[in-house]
């Protein structure tokens, strides 16, 4: 595809996929900063393919920026706020988002967060907390879906881990590496419990995707250079030329949270642009 066929960020190509009043719940909906993360693409995403989308985030400002995005386009969502990390806020955002669409056919696990570092840099308390945010938070959502999934015999988990849980990305990044790995092993362990009771579950696994986030993650992999330079040399890492967009990620989600991936489970289905398979 040349650069003028190629999907523009606000422009992405038409999904043939069908979510219609299908419950998708969104952890981490909102974004790091102005534009388009994953989590909000893949919202708006859901909603133009029919969803009623649960936009959750602990950021109330930015998760009801991704609301006010759907509802301009006529799509249907509305905001819950909260820390998914948090026992007694996931109950409470899963009873809301129950009360306000009914039980949910589609979990997207969608939060992440990291701090650069190896074992020496890096605190108990600190790898404590990213795991709780990467990964407890991923048993507490599965724990309050699950029930109802295996009940009604269909349903589909989602979770977004990195390839930072395959390969060294370049600078130590060990909490965030370590716990997106146990991600994609969550993943893995629920759909093969779950592959008769016709709960799907797998993993989505982007590379360099040029989200807002990134603005941070760049300036300190390519500390002695401005940000645009480093932009740029983040995309030359990449086989394609460039970094993936948060659309890229997001079709992937959508293919896989529907039924045209009904018979795909406990897969991880790598979105990046072809560096995991590079040698250098
Ligand atoms: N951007 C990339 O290059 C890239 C690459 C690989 C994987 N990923 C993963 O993709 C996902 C989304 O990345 P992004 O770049 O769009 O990030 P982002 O930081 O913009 O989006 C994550 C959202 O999760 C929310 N969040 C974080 N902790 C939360 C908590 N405890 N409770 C509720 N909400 C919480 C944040 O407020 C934010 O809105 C993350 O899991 C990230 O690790 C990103």
């Amino acid at each position: 595809m040349n650069a003028a066929a190629m999907p523009t960020r606000d422009n992405p190509v038409a999904l043939p996929l069908d979510l219609t009043g299908r419950v998708v719940f969104v952890a981490g909906a909102g974004s790091a900063g102005p534009g388009w993360s994953i989590g909000r693409a893949s919202s708006v995403t859901y909603a133009r393919l029919g969803a009623h989308v649960c936009v959750v985030d602990r950021d109330a400002a930015s998760a009801e920026e991704t609301t006010a995005l759907i509802l301009a386009e006529g799509g249907i969502a509305h905001t819950f706020v909260g820390d998914v990390s948090v026992d007694a806020d996931v109950v409470r955002l899963f009873a809301e988002a129950r009360a306000c669409f009914g039980e949910v056919d589609v979990l997207h696990h969608n939060v992440g967060i990291g701090k650069v570092g190896g074992p020496l840099e890096t605190s108990t308390e600190d790898f404590d907390h990213i795991h709780a945010v990467n990964v407890r938070s991923l048993l507490l959502a599965t724990q309050q879906v699950l029930p109802s999934m295996v009940a009604r015999g269909s349903g589909s988990i989602l979770a977004i881990s990195s390839i930072a849980a395959m390969r060294y990305v370049g600078y130590p990044h060990l909490a965030y590496s370590v716990t997106k790995a146990a991600v994609a092993h969550f993943i893995r362990m629920l759909a093969q419990q779950y592959a008769g009771s016709g709960v799907r579950a797998n993993t989505v696994v982007p590379g360099l995707i040029d989200t807002p986030r990134i603005v941070t993650t760049v300036a300190k992999m390519f500390s002695d250079t401005n940000l645009e330079d480093a932009r740029v040399a983040r995309a030359r890492q990449v086989p394609m030329g460039r970094m993936g967009t948060a659309w890229d990620v997001a079709h992937a989600c959508a293919f896989l949270a529907s039924d045209a991936a009904g018979y795909i489970t406990g897969t991880e289905l790598v979105v990046d642009g072809g560096i995991t398979g590079k040698f250098v």
